[in-house]
């Protein structure tokens, strides 16, 4: 056997018998059977308490009010959303960990469902107690290259008393999911496929959303626009 079918055959034998692996694999199977998943625990406890405190060390100045849609379409109604975000960049070391962890996400989500994922944008998201986000979908169905959005949560010790829940919503606008906003859960889903909102915050609720993209890039046109 030559030296690089031993290597690989090793790596299969540590591919079936590694449960960390083995724990991805069934919350990619969940996400292409349902078109959802809820993953508790996801990154190591210092990696988000060390996130949580990043957040709370935020100035007023470095949140902007959020707006729906983009581009063109950018405009800012209090009445649909009234949370305060910040968009993560690679350049600030505390924000760089979750997108590379995201990227390595990306990859793998390619490999098991060959989903063609070429990119990933998101934003810390802040609820000021009374905040909320009505019923709505991400992304439009052929008129957007947001193709998974994630949703990840950084308050610990979030009660049912304080609201702020995720509704994720079926096709026939029943509840599917309630999901209390719990440090270290992260939620993924089709970005045109579920309606689904963010129930009144009744304190301060942070958490990141973002969005795994394709890329619509042609002859005219550069993609992904920020
Ligand atoms: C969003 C969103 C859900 C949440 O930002 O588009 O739906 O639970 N967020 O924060
Ligand atoms: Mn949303």
């Amino acid at each position: 056997m030559t030296q690089l079918l031993a290597n690989l055959h090793e790596a299969q034998g540590q591919l079936t018998t590694d449960i960390a692996d083995e724990a991805w694999i069934a919350r990619f199977d969940q996400l292409a059977d349902r078109g959802y998943v809820i993953i508790r625990d996801f990154l190591p406890k210092a990696e988000v308490a060390a996130l949580y405190r990043y957040t709370q060390a935020l100035d007023d100045q470095d949140w902007s009010l959020a707006g729906i849609g983009r581009e063109q379409q950018h405009t800012v109604n209090t009445r649909v959303r009234s949370d305060k975000i910040r968009w993560l960049r690679p350049e600030i070391a505390a924000e760089a960990v979750y997108l590379n962890t995201m990227d390595e996400l990306r990859i793998r989500l390619n490999r098991r469902l060959f989903m063609g994922l070429f990119d990933y944008e998101c934003h810390l998201a802040r609820y000021q107690a009374g905040a909320f986000y009505k019923k709505h979908l991400d992304a439009f169905k052929g008129r957007s290259n947001r193709v998974l959005t994630t949703v990840f949560y950084l308050n610990p010790e979030w009660h049912v008393d304080d609201g702020g829940e995720l509704v994720i919503y079926g096709d026939r606008g029943e509840v599917l999911e309630t999901i209390l906003p719990q440090q270290n859960t992260l939620v993924v889903f089709l970005s045109d496929v579920y309606v689904h909102e963010v129930k009144t915050a009744h304190r301060e609720r942070f958490s990141i959303t973002g969005w795994f993209r394709h890329n619509t890039s042609n002859a005219y046109r550069v993609d992904p626009p920020k």
